[in-house]
């Protein structure tokens, strides 16, 4: 049976794109047929990569699948930009369809949403909670900030996904960075317990830039419930903070 995972964020630009790439570098690596599916994409004007095919770029050209359902050329929320564009709005059959078409041929189907998990889609107020409710057994991985301020962020929405039904597989930390600060540092801690989910990562600041390392850091940056070695306790207790007081 194929899994759908679902890939939402804390924000716009926390590394949702670069964290599902990460983990459809270690699925197809694993022999997984794999596809990343963009539902709503906004933005990005005709003819210009999306998201789904940054995923590609990043994969390098090991075999993947891309879908993409609608795109808007001005960087907003999908409600807004197809309002504003003339263009329709994305509707749940349409993702339903897409759904059942790539899990017939996948293993695994990744599905990044825009910007973070409550963003509308429509006017009636579709979101990507609602899509993912729309798949039976869907998971949802979190992606968030490092640092200050993520821990109300990442509360906020697992609150949302647990009044929605949503199974929260974990959290990865989109972009680690070098030196990390206190409040970085302590976050590694907190995050699970905020999010009500394991830690299953933290994509090192500069990954997308690897090149042909991508699949080997991401093997290092995420844990082996995403196909990778990363040791979370190991990680957290390397970057703990003693108490100088
Ligand atoms: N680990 C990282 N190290 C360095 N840069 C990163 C990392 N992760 C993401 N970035 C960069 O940060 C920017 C945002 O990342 P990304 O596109 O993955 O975010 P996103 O959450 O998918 O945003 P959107 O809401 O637009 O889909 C990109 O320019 C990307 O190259
Ligand atoms: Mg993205």
């Amino acid at each position: 049976m194929s899994r759908v995972l679902f890939v939402t964020g804390t924000n716009t630009e926390v590394g949702k794109t670069a964290v599902t790439a990460a983990v459809a570098a270690l699925a197809v690596r694993a022999g997984l047929r794999t596809a990343v599916l963009k539902p709503g994409q906004t933005g990005v004007a005709p003819g210009e990569p999306g998201d789904a095919e940054e995923v590609a770029r990043l994969l390098g050209g090991a075999p993947l699948t891309t879908r993409e359902l609608v795109r808007y050329p001005e960087p907003l929320s999908p409600e807004r930009a197809a309002l504003r564009s003339g263009m329709p709005f994305l509707t749940i059959p349409q993702f339903i369809d897409a759904v059942d078409d790539l899990t017939d041929s996948h293993d695994l189907v990744l599905v990044e949403g825009a910007g973070g998990l409550l963003v509308r889609y429509d006017a009636e107020g579709l979101t990507l909670a609602d899509l993912a409710q729309s798949v039976t057994g869907a998971e949802l991985l979190l992606v968030a900030h490092p640092g200050l301020g993520t821990l109300n962020t990442v509360t906020l929405t697992a609150e949302a996904l647990r009044a929605r039904k949503v199974a929260t597989a974990g959290v990865v930390i989109g972009s680690w960075p070098s030196e990390p600060d206190l409040a970085t540092r302590c976050n590694l801690a907190d995050l699970p317990v905020a999010a009500g989910a394991p830690l299953l990562g933290a994509l090192p600041t500069g990954a997308p830039a690897a090149g042909p390392g991508f699949t080997e850091l991401a093997a290092v940056s995420l844990a082996p419930a995403l196909g990778g070695r990363w040791d979370a306790a190991a990680f957290t207790q390397a970057f703990a903070v003693p108490f100088a007081g």
